[in-house]
């Protein structure tokens, strides 16, 4: 059964039904932006922890219509080929994308195989073009992970791309492994419809009590994803939420 500390961190007792509570919340949004819309836009996020949700919408949504008005972004990706091992899209790919029906013109992919500047460039030129907005494309839904240092995406603490504030879509070599990739800036997560942190793990407690307990978030990136007209929903799992206090009974 999951608690709410409040109406926008959820906990959940394991990674199962995080995942599954993950999912509802995706398909409720992709429903609701295609009903007001009639299309989904969504970036997916990278690492490991998502993998359960897309496993599941791959698997227990994947006869849902809204697959085939879904538009797939993806809020950072390592500059590696799409079939490398650490590739994002590949685990999306894996989990998710080859069991559904999103027609292929939909998935925008960062081309990881570029040289990162290139990449960048070019999916925020897809970016734009899709959105077809004047300014910052505004996406029903980002999915984002947490590092333990706090960053989310690929905006590590103290880069560069942390500052942006007319990019889109910036380059950045991560230093914690040290490897180069692309990332969807600020201006973009802020303008988001819908941000939904998915947080999963003991060794994520210390940040997540850091950023959600102690007031302390503009310290970090993660704690700098503030939607001016969008919503966050944090969903943890019991052990990354070890460190919150207990709600009031
Ligand atoms: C990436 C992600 C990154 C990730 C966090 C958490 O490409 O790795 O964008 O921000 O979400 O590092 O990763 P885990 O879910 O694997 O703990």
């Amino acid at each position: 059964m999951e608690t709410a500390l409040k109406e926008d961190i959820w906990i959940f007792p394991d990674f199962d039904s995080l995942g599954f509570a993950a999912a509802e919340l995706f398909m409720a949004a992709a429903d609701q932006a295609i009903d007001s819309r009639g299309r989904f836009s969504v970036a997916l996020s990278g690492g490991s922890t998502p993998l359960g949700l897309y496993h599941i919408l791959g698997t227990a949504y994947h006869g849902r219509s809204a697959w085939e008005h879904t538009h797939l972004f993806w809020a950072d990706e390592r500059c590696v080929p799409k079939d490398h091992v650490l590739s994002n899209y590949r685990l999306a790919y894996i989990q998710m994308i080859s069991r559904l029906t999103i027609p292929q013109q939909n998935i925008h992919r960062i081309k990881g195989e570029l040289a990162p500047e290139e990449a960048a460039g070019e999916y925020e030129e897809d970016l734009k073009r899709h959105m077809g907005e004047k300014g910052t494309p505004r996406l029903d839904l980002i999915l984002l992970g947490l590092g333990e240092d706090g960053h989310t995406a690929s905006l590590y603490p103290g880069s560069a791309p942390l500052s942006e504030t007319e990019r889109l879509v910036l380059p950045v070599f991560a230093e914690a492994t040290m490897n180069w990739r692309v990332t969807l800036t600020l201006p973009v997560l802020n303008n988001a419809l819908r941000i939904v942190f998915l947080v999963s793990g003991r060794p994520k407690a210390g940040i997540v009590r850091e950023i959600l307990g102690q007031g302390r978030k503009d310290r970090y990136p993660a704690g700098r994803v503030a939607p001016a007209e969008g919503s966050i929903t944090w969903l943890l799992d019991t052990d990354a939420a070890s460190g919150l206090e207990e709600p009031a009974s």
